[in-house]
């Protein structure tokens, strides 16, 4: 059989793209000539049929149940080469055996992938995604992902559905939860730590899996909040804000992507060739293997953008879909498809091409095996170093977001009423996306706290029936007490997919709980617990003090409890503004400043509702401490045509080593546009002992600040860079400048792709 030459490109091609960007080695994308020539002589070899099953991807299992569909029919399918990948499986032993079906009963031996949805852990549990973002710390984040990669390879996968890098500026939509936040320029940082967190820089180690950066292309943009739901943007939105994590995965050399749900423009993204094969295959370069999102090929019926199957995957197939996620579209219609229109099978070539490269860069072939080891199974999972991570992560992404009177830290010696069923809910602990986590291995606040102090638990309310029997305990609890705390918020059921909501005050009769401790009359503090922003501003009127603590995972309690006691001080930060009411979203702080710009005076017509105050309660950014930092001496320390140097000095003037996250926002002004108000491109979490100074510098690259316009561009003309402790708390400003215009090259990285350096001096 004659090779089409273009199902080499996920070989021939990779080389230019990694010596564009000889920096970074682009691991997930390197192959040896003796790879390639494996991969030729393979699809050389494989039938039609063959080569469809490769691109086939069917569920093992169920997320709640693994393995359970590994039946007999399954079994068959792999015996006959139709399936070139399981989801929703586990486990070193089960997967050893249904590999060895694949290589030793299929005609070719192809070995499988197997994959699994290991978002924040695998069985050791860290926060949920949006609290990781909240550290403003890739380190928390790359090293949650490294455990994860450890713990799921050794139970015998290869593959994770994650990072998910969606922007999200719509905290009634669920998915919140699994992404960065609202903030192109964080999110990509996180992305990054985490796909080389994943990956490695050799993703052939067998403690490493595949990464997918998901949802490509604006899936977190969707109307109202509502999942699934139309994504309506202008290119420059599209290129600055919501791709700009996912040019900075492919740059970093993520191994696949998973294409989104939603249409964007009236284009599923499934099926939208001008995307993923323009945008992302042919402007970025990008040659690992793209898959669909589940059942999404056969979706694009629904969405009206195919007639027939054979049409939805003749569409997917054009957009550089290499993989059909559970929908049986590619099995059941391609090989009609493509015996109708012949065009399309250098396509499948291409395609399979990809899916065997991404099997021969795991070492699959030499041998499919060396993931999964049963005896390494049993001491590697939830071992001790694994626990000590994630409890630094979940210290490292609490927000103090309020403390008046220095209420936190809690004295020792004082009685505690801890009230809500949240303090206790172990299952909640573990997040939207739990893999293998157990609850029975978390620790929940009210267990940790008990450890620590004299503690009174009430329940009170749970979260969700409006069944107010338990307020009077909780009211008689907090009257023996000397403080109360109040766990606020959602169980770990109400964010995550298809958890969209209209109204994200908080549910069931929490608010009637709230009033009754207040009037008692005893200090009161809130600890929220949620996979999203709550709007809560008269939720929380009159409480002095109130941390975000999201889900934290198995070592929730044990964060959470030595914040409030004082023996860590909170330094996270928030990664989404936490709104004043719903009716404010979408809301986010890189917005741009408009003709008549927000005015307190109701008298002056100003772009702001007349019924709430201007902007969010929380901030993008924000976030206290037990400390206090001055920052002064903020100066542009030199500077280049295209290199810039930003530096602060930042000193601890209060009483307790702690950390401070450096903020730095640009306000780069184009010529007939209006540009957001501010955008991050850079920052640093610091540790500083009580009186201790560092300075802090930023090294800037005149393409952060370029804007999309049919193409990159950066315009002459000065930059002001300003310094502070949140978006909304700018301490220092200064004014760097861009001596002429220029256009960048296609596919260049540019804007919030692009990392800042940051130097500690
Ligand atoms: C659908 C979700 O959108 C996606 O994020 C996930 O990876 C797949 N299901 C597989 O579980």
């Amino acid at each position: 059989m004659k090779l089409d030459r273009r199902s080499l490109i996920a070989a021939g091609t990779l080389l230019a793209a990694t010596a564009r960007f000889p920096a970074l080695a682009a691991p997930a994308q390197k192959l040896s000539s003796a790879q390639r020539n494996r991969i030729d002589t393979l699809l050389a070899a494989m039938t039609l049929d063959e080569k469809i099953g490769q691109m086939v991807q069917i569920a093992g299992g169920r997320q709640i149940a693994l393995n359970s569909r590994l039946d007999e029919a399954a079994l068959d399918k792999v015996r006959a080469g139709r399936v070139g990948s399981f989801l929703h499986v586990a486990g070193a032993q089960p997967l050893q055996a249904l590999q060895r079906v694949a290589v030793e009963e299929s005609r070719l031996g192809i070995p499988l992938l197997f994959a699994m949805d290991v978002v924040h852990g695998y069985r050791t549990i860290f926060p949920v995604p949006l609290a990781m973002a909240a550290s403003f710390d890739p380190d928390v984040a790359h090293q949650a992902a490294r455990i994860a990669a450890v713990e799921a390879s050794v139970s015998g996968l290869h593959w994770t559905f994650a990072p998910m890098i969606d922007i999200a500026r719509d905290a009634r939509w669920g998915r919140v939860v699994e992404g960065a936040g609202e903030d192109p320029y964080l999110g990509a940082r996180i992305a990054v730590a985490q796909i080389e967190g994943f990956q490695t820089a050799d993703p052939a180690n067998p403690d490493t899996v595949l990464a997918c950066a998901k949802h490509m292309g604006a899936y977190g943009a969707a109307i109202g909040g509502r999942d699934y739901d139309s994504a309506e943007l202008s290119e420059r939105t599209l290129r600055e804000t919501y791709l700009a994590p996912f040019h900075a995965a492919s740059h970093a050399g993520v191994g696949t992507m998973m294409t989104a749900f939603n249409d964007l423009s009236g284009v599923p993204t499934t099926g939208n060739e001008a995307l993923v094969r323009g945008i992302l295959r042919e402007e970025w370069d990008y040659q690992g293997l793209v898959v669909s999102d589940w059942n999404a090929i056969k979706e694009l019926i629904a969405h009206g953008a195919a007639a027939t199957p054979a049409q939805a995957a003749a569409l997917a197939l054009r957009a550089s879909v290499d993989m059909d996620m559970t929908s049986n579209t590619y099995a059941d219609h391609l090989a009609p498809a493509v015996a109708a229109d012949p065009s399309l099978l250098p396509l499948v070539d291409e395609a399979v091409g990809r899916i065997l490269a991404a099997k021969a860069r795991l070492g699959l072939f030499d041998d499919p095996y060396r993931f999964g080891d049963a005896a390494r199974e049993k001491t590697v999972l939830q071992s001790a170093d694994h626990r000590a991570a994630a409890r630094r992560a979940a210290e490292r992404s609490i927000v103090l977001l309020r403390n008046e009177g220095a209420t936190l830290p809690i004295r020792s010696g004082r009685t505690i009423a801890l009230i809500g069923a949240l303090a206790d809910d172990a299952n909640s602990t573990l997040g939207s996306w739990r893999a293998r986590g157990n609850k029975d291995e978390s620790i929940t606040l009210r267990q940790a706290l008990a450890e620590r102090a004299t503690v009174r638990f009430a329940p009170g309310v749970d979260t969700r029936s409006g069944d107010t029997a338990g307020i009077p305990a909780a009211v008689a609890a907090a009257e023996q007490a000397d403080i109360t705390i109040i766990a606020l918020g959602e169980d770990y059921d109400y964010s995550g997919e298809a958890r969209s909501r209209s109204d994200i005050t908080l549910p069931g009769a929490q608010l009637a709980l709230i009033e009754a401790l207040r009037a008692t009359g005893k200090p009161i503090v809130a600890v929220l617990m949620n996979g999203r922003p709550l709007a809560l501003e008269s939720a929380l009127e009159g409480i002095p003090a109130v941390l975000e603590t999201w889900f934290l995972g198995n070592e929730s309690g044990h964060a959470i409890a030595d914040v409030l006691m004082g023996r860590v001080s909170p330094a996270g930060r928030l990664p989404m503004g936490i709104p004043r009411n719903g009716g404010q979203l979408p809301l986010f702080y890189a917005h741009p400043p408009t003709g008549r710009p927000a005015n307190p005076d109701l008298a002056v017509d100003s772009a702001r509702y007349r019924d709430a105050d201007i902007g969010p309660l929380f901030p993008f950014g924000h976030g206290l401490s037990y400390s206090r930092f001055d920052y002064s001496d903020l100066r542009a320390e030199g500077q280049g045509a295209k290199n810039h140097m930003v530096a602060v000095t930042v000193t601890n003037s209060g009483p307790v080593a702690a950390d401070e996250v450096v903020q730095l926002y640009i306000r780069a002004p184009v010529p007939g546009l209006a540009r957001p108000v501010r955008e991050l491109r850079g920052f640093a979490r610091i540790t500083l002992a009580p009186g201790e100074s560092r300075r802090v510098g930023f090294a800037l690259s005149s393409d952060q600040f370029a804007y999309w316009d049919d193409g990159w561009k950066v315009a002459a003309g000065p930059v002001e860079c300003m310094v502070g402790a949140s978006s909304d708390d700018i301490r220092l400003t200064t004014a760097i400048a861009v001596p002429s215009a220029y256009d960048l090259a296609a596919g260049a990285l540019a804007g919030a792709a692009l990392a800042t350096q940051v130097t500690l001096g």
